[in-house]
């Protein structure tokens, strides 16, 4: 990749917006065949009542390729003019090589390309990534997937797990533009500790999600409140500035939460999750897809962003549409 400019005084706007959900629906019906639960534990402990499942054979790249050229065309781009992509999942293809340069090759593109892995807060980590490569002079325009086949790696015989997670992918172009326009992202902000890294895991061995659903709960709504809090601050917004948070979609009860503690209404939390439940990295992507294609984002918005993830791994992001 070759430097374009010296990087002074850029900024990274998203330019493009796209997503894909697989075509089969999993209900909170069919499950109550599967395992011991109900709709109405379901829904009114999570806010979910259904899942996308892929297809046998649907793969992350296939589902990634599709969000990734709505994405494009929203933004107007072709692929030829990315200077990098950047694939979130927890749930590749295969362990080698990455989604990354197989989406490369299938788009026509001719940029780096490599996937990362930061659970359900991959976006977020994928936001403050891209917006280094453009702030810093290196990328004028960069490709950032969010995607999960996490049925794939879901133990249908257990019902604390089997209810939340669902398949999608979701893709964004972020763009350079003068930092005078006042628009794009203007502040990231990551944590992680480790020492949490069992309560929500995938071992080598047994290849299926394994969750403390109680004791993330707990951490997700103290991270991502303290987080929002910093992010806020840092930015130099209060809570009562911001038009709409887009968060990961993991539990409507964690939304509210954190919503109540950080004082935005809840109209300005954007919730989808009743239609996918957690598509881990693919989530914000997804959620802020829909919110575009709704009218909910209007020029000079200013735009919220935060998701908490195994290992554990979190972080917020402003941004000024
Ligand atoms: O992106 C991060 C990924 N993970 C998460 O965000 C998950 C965060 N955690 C959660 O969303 C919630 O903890 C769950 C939805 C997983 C569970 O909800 P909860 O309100 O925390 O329930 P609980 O674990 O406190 O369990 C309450 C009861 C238990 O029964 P007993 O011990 O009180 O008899 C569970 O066995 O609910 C039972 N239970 C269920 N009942 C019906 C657990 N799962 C189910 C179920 N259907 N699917």
């Amino acid at each position: 990749m070759t430097a374009k400019r010296t990087g002074v005084g850029f900024r990274a706007i998203l330019s493009g917006t796209g997503h894909c959900v697989p075509a089969a629906i999993l209900t909170n019906a069919e499950l109550e065949r599967r395992v011991s639960t109900t709709d109405a534990w379901i829904v009114e402990r999570t806010g979910i009542r259904e899942r996308r499942l892929a297809a046998p054979g649907e793969k992350a790249s296939d589902l990634a390729l599709v969000a990734a050229q709505r994405a494009l065309d929203a933004a107007g781009l072709a692929p030829e003019f990315l200077d990098m992509i950047l694939v979130a999942t927890v749930t590749p293809d295969r362990p080698m090589p990455a989604v990354g340069p197989t989406l490369q090759a299938a788009l026509g593109a001719r940029c780096p390309a490599l996937d990362f892995s930061a659970a359900c807060a991959g976006f977020v980590y994928g936001l403050s990534l891209a917006r280094a490569q453009i702030e810093s002079g290196q990328a004028q325009h960069v490709l950032l997937v969010g995607v999960e086949v996490l049925s794939r790696r879901v133990d249908f015989t257990d019902r604390e797990t089997c209810i939340l997670f669902g398949d999608g992918a979701g893709a964004v172009v972020l763009s350079a533009v003068p930092a005078e326009t006042g628009r794009g992202l203007l502040h990231t902000r990551l944590g992680a500790d480790g020492r949490f890294a069992d309560i929500l895991r995938i071992d080598a061995d047994e290849g299926v999600i394994r969750m403390e659903g109680r004791e993330i709960f707990r951490h997700a709504v103290n991270r991502l409140t303290e987080v929002i809090e910093a992010a806020l601050a840092e930015t130099g917004w209060s809570a009562a500035d911001v038009n709409l948070v887009v968060p990961h979609q993991a539990n409507l009860r964690i939304l509210e939460a954190v919503a109540k503690r950080i004082d935005v209404p809840r109209e300005r939390i954007y919730a989808n999750l009743e239609r996918y439940g957690n598509t881990s990295a693919a989530s914000i992507p997804i959620a802020l897809d829909e919110a575009r294609r709704e009218g909910r984002l209007a020029d000079g918005d200013k735009v919220l962003f935060a998701a908490l993830g195994a290992g554990l791994v979190w972080g917020a992001a402003t941004l000024v549409w």
